[in-house]
């Protein structure tokens, strides 16, 4: 059974940006808000060199990887043609609630997926 942890408000996270969110392992969850205020959460890690996802440029439903500028879709984490690749894609789950829309990530998955990636060194990255 899952369960979720509450990340931060929807609206905390900037229309078409991005917000880190940090493990006790591993590389962090890049969560990212559409125009339509979907949310979406990847390894901060591109599959071509490791470039950090959550400063690139979000459009439609994809990142522009900010080091060479792969489109990455959100919902899958995959490149799209004709590069090849995926990143790890995180479930998330939104609630409504008195304050605003929370986010919600699985402890899960927090705690399990992808922790032997590391966050991309600018060395490796370039
Ligand atoms: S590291 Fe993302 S496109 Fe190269």
């Amino acid at each position: 059974m899952s369960h979720w942890v509450p990340i931060c408000l929807v609206s905390d996270i900037p229309v078409l940006g991005s917000r880190r969110v940090a493990r006790e392992q591993g590389a962090p969850v890049a969560l990212f808000r559409a125009a339509d205020d979907h949310v979406f959460a990847l390894l901060d890690r591109c599959p071509h060199k490791g470039g950090p996802l959550s400063q690139g440029i979000v459009f439609g439903h994809s990142v522009a990887c900010p080091l060479h500028n792969w489109t990455i879709g959100l919902a899958d984490g995959c490149a799209r043609a004709p590069d090849e690749g995926c990143t790890t894609p995180f479930a998330v789950r939104v609630e409504r609630g008195d304050k605003g829309d929370q986010v919600l990530l699985d402890a899960q998955e927090l705690k399990t997926l992808a922790v032997e990636l590391l966050a991309t060194e600018s060395r490796a990255a370039a």
